[in-house]
């Protein structure tokens, strides 16, 4: 199998493919023209063979969609066998449903164009509650893979008896199977989102004094909904605080926030290259494409 990138996620897909020991690097060469239009050129033959694209779509999501139609459409065109999209963060996740009236559900339009590119589909811990997941959704094979795994460890690594805490019901599926593994005592709070950059969170009575707490979340975008349940659980008497997700989109003064707020440490990974990109998922897509 060959394995390429487009411009999100070459240090990830140099990772994956030393890690399976049977993928071939094939160089693709990537611009950008003055006016902005893309530059696509695949340096090496394709010809029936299997060739995973990794590409994860975050904070320039519509550029780095386009890339991957290109290469992706550009393969086939060129007689390569099956495309295995492995896009780690799937963008528009989260615009799944039309929740006021007129308004584009963007999920559906990129996974038509996904679908009409690719064969087969890696994706890593979508935002995807309000559908059937993601081997229903796609009208190809696709995979949700997760990076709890890397939690866990880091858990059973660095921490003592944590309490795991989800900040919002979407996060309901991802804590009860990292507090299963660690047989830890969790919860879910509830949230209301206020405005894109505000939320409420309602947690109910805990008594946090002197507990560890491990909160669990797929996306860290503004920051606010971690720092509002950093600073629900210190208020609570937490001692230590771990705040962890798998996708550190991190906008504008995210991390800070979090800190502020009381987090001891922050920790996310590669699926968005980030200072707090501590873990790598690329062992876990290696390990699925063997
Ligand atoms: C949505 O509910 C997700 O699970 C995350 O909680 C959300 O995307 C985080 O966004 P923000 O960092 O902007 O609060």
């Amino acid at each position: 199998m060959l394995i390429c990138s487009g411009s999100a996620s070459t240090s990830l897909a140099t990772k994956i493919q030393r890690r399976g020991e049977t993928l071939k690097w094939l160089e693709i060469e990537k611009k950008r023209f003055p006016d902005g239009e893309t530059y696509i050129r695949i340096k090496g033959e394709v010809e029936g063979e299997q060739v995973a694209v990794v590409q994860s779509m975050y904070r320039n999501p519509d550029h780095y969609l386009v890339e991957y139609l290109f290469i992706a459409k550009t393969l086939k065109d060129l007689g390569a066998k099956e495309i295995i999209g492995i896009i780690p963060y799937f963008p528009y996740a989260r615009q799944d449903a039309r929740f006021n009236p007129g308004e584009a559900v963007t999920f559906d339009l990129v996974k038509e164009l996904i679908e009409d590119s690719t064969n087969k589909l890696l994706v890593v811990d979508i935002h995807q509650h309000r559908r059937r997941g993601v081997e229903k959704e796609f009208r190809i094979p696709a995979k949700n893979l997760s990076a709890a795994e890397l939690f866990i460890k880091y858990a059973e690594e660095n921490m003592n008896n944590p309490f795991v805490v989800g900040p919002d019901d979407e996060s309901v599926n991802w804590v009860s199977v990292i507090a299963r593994k660690l047989s830890a005592e969790n919860t879910v709070f509830r949230k209301k989102r206020v405005s894109p950059e505000e939320v409420e969170l309602e947690s109910g009575k805990l008594d946090l004094r002197q507990r560890e707490v491990l909160i669990v979340d797929d996306i860290i975008s503004t920051g606010e909904t971690m720092a509002k349940a950093v600073e629900t659980v210190k208020g609570m008497g937490a001692s230590r605080v771990v705040a962890a997700c798998t996708h550190p989109i991190l906008v504008k003064e995210a991390l800070k926030k979090i800190y502020r707020a009381g987090a001891d440490i922050v920790i996310g990974t590669d699926t968005v290259p980030s200072e707090i990109s501590f873990f790598s998922v690329s062992g876990i897509i290696a390990r699925e494409l063997r």
